[in-house]
């Protein structure tokens, strides 16, 4: 596996792989791997003939006070956990590599950032969409791998690829958990261990506003009161929504979502259902 850290060395490996007439697959990740990344890498590589993993922690996505500075940084591990899943080329950047001059042009989400992490966390997907924009155009990628974990992310990017003609078709990963079922995250490592012994319940929450659904009833309250009898978490929002427009009443798939702030961490899970099949067709395994 290639280590590159510059925009050129990687445009000049991306050029010989295209020569080479491989497609490439992109997994771009702000590192400290865990198994969600590793099994989109794993992934990637089932469906291309070369794959790139990028590790960027991009300023551009961190609100004023949010965790920055402490986000979790290991790379000498991720180069280990990223050539150990298959990935070829490995982009780790730095912030002045990416961002050499102020952006002259911003990019800013729409109506699909309007809830959920989009309005707690003011100006993260115009970030996200930011970073990602250089990242699809640098690596020339065929196929990119996101996370349904980040089911608004990965909402608001197909949107956005589609709606500008980006050359990049979106491949969904499903949502990796521990075994009992708190999902994969690089932030799980916030949690004290009262905490960790906790955050299982926005999983079990999930679930049983699953069977409030298949029973006709709004999920909302059940999720929002499994947790709060079972965590120490502020909860920041329980949410029904309409997937992939992330609107009110939905109807065909929707997605139940909800963000928990613990002392340190604020984590995130979600699930999708089909309203119109039987909504227990639908667990995170298949998207
Ligand atoms: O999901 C993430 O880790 C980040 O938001 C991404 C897509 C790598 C952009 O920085």
């Amino acid at each position: 596996m290639k280590v590159i850290e510059t925009k050129a060395g990687l445009k000049s490996w991306v050029n010989k792989r295209k020569a080479e007439g491989l497609t490439l697959g992109f997994v771009p990740t702000m590192g400290f791997l865990h198994e969600g990344h590793l099994s989109l890498i794993r992934q990637a590589k089932t469906e291309n003939g070369a794959v790139i993993v990028s590790v960027f922690v991009n300023p551009a996505q961190f609100g004023p006070g949010e965790d920055f500075d402490r986000y979790p940084r290991d790379l000498p591990k991720d180069i280990r956990l990223a050539e150990s899943a298959g990935a070829d080329a490995f982009f780790a950047p730095s912030p002045k590599e990416m961002y050499p001059s102020e952006i002259g042009a911003v990019i800013r989400a729409g109506r699909q950032a309007e809830r959920l992490c989009g309005k707690s966390r003011p100006g993260h997907f115009d970030g996200v969409l930011k970073v990602v924009t250089k990242l699809f155009h640098l690596t020339g990628a065929d196929r990119a791998y996101f996370g349904q974990k980040d089911a608004q992310q990965l909402a608001i990017i197909e949107k956005f690829v589609q709606d500008y003609d980006f050359p990049v078709t979106i491949r969904r990963g499903a949502t990796v958990r521990e075994e009992d079922g708190l999902a994969k995250s690089s932030r799980n490592i916030y949690l004290s261990d009262r905490e960790r012994m906790e955050a299982p319940a926005l999983y079990e929450a999930l679930k049983l506003g699953r069977e409030a659904v298949l029973e006709g009833r709004d999920p909302v309250p059940a999720v929002r009161r499994h947790i709060e009898n079972n965590t120490s978490g502020t909860i920041d929002y329980v949410e029904f929504l309409s997937y992939p427009e992330l609107q009110e009443k939905p109807e065909g798939t929707a997605v139940l979502a909800v963000a928990v702030q613990f002392g340190k961490a604020r984590l995130i899970d979600n699930l999708l259902l089909h309203l119109k099949e039987n909504p227990h067709a639908s667990n995170d395994a298949e998207f």
